[in-house]
């Protein structure tokens, strides 16, 4: 019987996968929470992060101490365990982005970092965020978006991986039609260029 392929990502228990890539050095989280510390000040936010893995991001949110609301959610089971785990006082979800069980206009931000680029395509995910955001979308790429277009699916030995480059044309006309302006910033990490998207919803 031919199996079918799963994604690495459902099932990975590589938790410290970011860390022990040194990603969790970049500074592209620091430019987001200062951001957030800009907007927000001593409000309180509520915040909805897609595609958690460690839960690296609610640990720099809550280190740089900002007043927030968080919910997590990812694919991975495990993932969603060991988070819950490590931060209990946080809400963690095994959801998926491309179809997410919270009502429109939930959250005030709705982040995602490096994670637009492990799936198929990007399009369901950012209307799914704009949806359910209701103030800003912020979407940090690791692979920064440049012509051509890379659709590239790696097919391992644990599951299959997308690893996609998008063209920033089209990515930037739909943020375009979702929002009332964005700002786009590149971070630089030794060779390692984050891209932030920080998106401010039409009303
Ligand atoms: C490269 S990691 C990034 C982790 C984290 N955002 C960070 O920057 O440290 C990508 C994460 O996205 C999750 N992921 C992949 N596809 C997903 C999907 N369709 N819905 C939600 N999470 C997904 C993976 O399980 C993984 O935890």
């Amino acid at each position: 019987m031919v199996q079918e392929p799963v994604s690495l990502w459902a099932q990975t228990t590589d938790v410290d996968y970011m860390r022990m890539e040194g990603r969790d050095a970049h500074p592209s989280y620091c430019w987001v929470t200062r951001k957030l510390m800009e907007i927000y000040g001593e409000k309180r936010v509520e915040i909805l992060d897609c595609g958690v893995m460690s839960g690296t991001t609610f640990a720099k949110l809550k280190e740089a101490g900002l007043d927030f609301d968080y919910t997590g959610i990812d694919v991975g089971e495990p993932l969603v365990k060991s988070c819950r785990e490590r931060f209990p006082e946080a809400r963690w979800e095994q959801m998926n982005v491309l179809d997410l069980s919270f009502s429109g206009d939930s959250f005030d931000v709705v982040n995602c970092r490096h994670l637009l680029e492990h799936l198929p395509y990007y399009e369901t995910a950012v209307r799914e965020m704009f949806r359910v955001a209701r103030r800003y979308v912020v979407v940090c790429f690791f692979q920064a978006p440049r012509d051509p277009e890379v659709l590239l699916r790696r097919d391992t030995a644990g599951g299959y991986i997308w690893l996609n480059r998008y063209s920033p044309g089209p990515f930037e006309h739909l943020l375009g039609e979702l929002s009332s302006a964005f700002e786009c910033v590149d971070i630089a990490h030794g060779r390692r260029v984050d891209r932030i998207y920080f998106c401010t919803k039409k009303p």
